[in-house]
């Protein structure tokens, strides 16, 4: 068997953590012949509450679980790390104002950005799922100079797998038999869900989905809304955000990292821009098509675009562009 891999997840006693942590310890993410020691990393009043989680993770009686470590110190929690999961952010409270929220995140990543740093390994993947999470990503990438900042990436995979599955129940077919839609830009509601690259499955031939759907008004219209809104309409429902749908897309994110995509396939992931794809300004972690091999990504580059893409692939920048400076201010100071 291999060594053991370290795995560190922050916001370990929240919920998402609470949907993850299962599949992580029973090899779904890293391979089922991967032993791993989970580091559960949160703040020291949720030390009581890892302690529940804990225990049930050895209740789980896993063989992979080699050892569960929880903490309250990002020195222990990030110590000698091969892939991190930051999940814990600051939640928006009553009266918040965005830039407050923007503010506290940023206190965050910086610290964690500066402990990875620090402590973690060089090759460390890390991911970022806590919201604001692309400018969270790139305030905690700035804050680790050492580790390439290909190193880093944000969720918005969810999001993917949310265009997927709406295309697939509109076709009815399931939603593995849709391949290649595109998330665009920012994990907020001006992310762009695009299809126009999208294949769907339908019996033994791959067809656009465009062609499929054979409604554009709807694929125009409804369907971005849908997925743009759609973190939104669950709290509002469940009245707590994604967090099954959530722990499920980190694990997709995860693997693919760790595995590779499938030939042939993209799937979505905030990434750095370096300023040389499809016009997206640099230095933002923007969501793009990606292949991964390796444990490399590589942006899907030369896919053409219309006007009506190109419009909302410059609007999500800007709002990231805007994200991106109010942060920079806030890690000056
Ligand atoms: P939660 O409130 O249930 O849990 C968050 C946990 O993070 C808490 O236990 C909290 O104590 C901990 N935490 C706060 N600050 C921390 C710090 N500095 N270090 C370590 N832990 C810290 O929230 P949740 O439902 O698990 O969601 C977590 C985050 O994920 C939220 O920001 C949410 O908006 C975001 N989210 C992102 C996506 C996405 O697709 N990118 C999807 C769903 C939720
Ligand atoms: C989601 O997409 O479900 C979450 O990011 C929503 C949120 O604001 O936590």
């Amino acid at each position: 068997m291999a060594e053991p891999i370290r795995v560190v997840i922050t916001g370990a006693a929240g919920q998402i953590a609470y949907s993850l942590l299962y599949s992580i310890a029973k090899g779904d993410v890293f391979g089922k012949d991967q032993p791993i020691v989970l580091i559960l990393l949160d703040i020291p009043p949720m030390l009581p509450v890892l302690d529940g989680v804990v225990m049930e993770l050895q209740d789980c009686a896993l063989p992979l679980l080699r050892e569960v470590i929880p903490t309250d110190k990002v020195e222990v929690g990030f110590k000698d790390i091969d892939a991190a999961i930051l999940v814990g952010s600051m939640p928006r409270k009553e009266g918040m104002e965005r830039k407050d929220l923007l503010k506290a995140n940023v206190a965050i990543f910086k610290t964690q950005g500066a402990a990875l740093d620090k402590y973690a390994k060089k090759t460390v993947k890390v991911l970022v799922v806590g919201n604001p999470a692309n400018t969270n990503c790139l305030i905690a990438s700035k804050s680790a100079p050492s580790i390439p900042k290909e190193n880093f990436s944000c969720l918005t995979r969810l999001d993917h797998n949310r265009a997927c599955s709406q295309v697939a129940m509109r076709c009815n077919v399931s939603s593995d038999a849709v391949k290649n839609v595109i998330i665009w830009g920012n994990h907020s509601s001006t992310q762009y869900p695009d299809v126009h690259h999208a294949k769907v499955k339908v019996q033994d031939s791959e067809l656009p989905a465009y062609d499929v759907v054979k409604d554009d008004a709807w694929l125009r219209g409804p369907f971005i809304s849908t997925v743009q809104q759609r973190g939104a309409a669950v709290i509002k429902a469940r009245k707590l955000s994604s967090a099954m749908s959530a722990a499920k897309a980190i694990c997709d994110h995860m693997r693919d990292i760790w595995f590779g995509t499938k030939e042939g396939e993209f799937i979505s992931m905030g990434v750095y821009a370096a300023g040389n794809s499809y016009g997206v300004p640099q230095d933002l972690m923007y969501s793009f098509p990606v292949c991964i091999k390796n444990k490399m990504w590589k942006i899907v580059d030369g896919l053409p675009i219309n006007d009506f893409s190109q419009a909302k692939m410059d609007a999500t920048a800007a709002e990231l562009v805007e994200e991106r400076d109010t942060a920079l201010d806030f890690l000056s100071q």
